[in-house]
């Protein structure tokens, strides 16, 4: 991936992983343009990184994801990386589902629709770039089901199945699509203090610039690294294992 001069937006970037890439991208010379449904937390990155554009939206909502993409091609016409990065983690025990649809389905609009949708509305003006990228944060959970979060972990492996199928469809223009699968990560996600055994927020994103810089199609970072890769038995002993380690409690 060319890393200078791009237009970049990056969905859910006020915070965490999203945040951490966009200051990464701002420090190689391009224009970066972050949303999130929190205003008050895009003013608080502008603060600390006042080069950033900022827009609030939330990618849940599909009139939201319409006008996110008019705006910014009207602000931004030179748009030519879309990162479909925001994403929210919700614990599920299917044995006591009884909150309402809205909640559940907010996980599958968020972390699958939304991509899709974006991908699908940029599509035609980011094949009129000479070069661009979709970059499509999805989770080294897409490769091991997560038991305590299992809508969580449907939307993440749907979204690795999408972006293969993605990078085929667009092969033979100038669009390159890149999957990022994080592994448990120091964030927010889920929570304030949910993520605290993860890897370190910078290190993980020094190493998704490697990545980019070294053109490689799917970024992994220590267990997800190995994930990409495992047999299906290795597979399924993780999946126990993490299951009996982060069950949750009453099932
Ligand atoms: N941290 C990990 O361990 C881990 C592991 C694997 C994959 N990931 C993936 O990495 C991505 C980033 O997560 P993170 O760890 O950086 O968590 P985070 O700090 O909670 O960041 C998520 C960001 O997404 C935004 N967001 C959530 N729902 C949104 C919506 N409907 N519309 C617009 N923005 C929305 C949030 O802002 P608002 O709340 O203000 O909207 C927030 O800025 C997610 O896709 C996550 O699934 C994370």
């Amino acid at each position: 991936m060319n890393m200078t001069d791009n237009t970049i937006l990056i969905t859910g970037g006020a915070s965490g992983i999203g945040l951490a890439l966009a200051e990464r991208f701002l420090q190689r010379g391009n224009e970066v343009i972050i949303c999130g449904r929190r205003e008050d937390k895009l003013q608080e990155a502008k603060e600390k990184f006042p080069q950033l554009h900022i827009r609030v939206c939330d990618v849940a909502k599909e009139c939201d994801r319409k006008s996110l993409v008019v705006w910014a091609l009207h602000e931004f016409p030179k748009l030519n990386i879309l990162v479909n990065n925001a994403g929210i983690q919700q614990r599920v025990n299917l044995l006591e589902a009884t909150a309402d649809w809205n909640y559940y389905h907010q996980e599958i609009s968020a972390n699958q629709e939304a991509p899709i949708h974006l991908s699908m509305l940029l599509i035609p003006h980011l094949m009129r770039k000479k070069e661009a990228v979709i970059v499509n944060v999805t989770s080294g959970l897409a490769f091991v089901p997560p038991a305590w979060v299992p809508i969580y972990g449907a939307t993440k492996a749907a979204m690795h199945s999408f972006t293969v199928s993605l990078r085929l469809q667009v092969e033979k223009s100038n669009i390159n699509v890149v999957e990022v699968l994080p592994p448990a990560v120091n964030t927010d996600l889920g929570g304030v203090g949910l993520h605290t055994f993860g890897e370190p927020l910078d290190e993980f994103a020094d190493a998704v610039f490697e990545g980019f810089e070294n053109g490689d199609l799917e970024i992994g970072y220590r267990s997800s690294e190995k994930v990409i890769r495992a047999s299906r038995d290795e597979i399924d002993e993780i999946v126990m294992r993490n299951w009996e380690r982060l069950q949750i409690p009453k099932i």
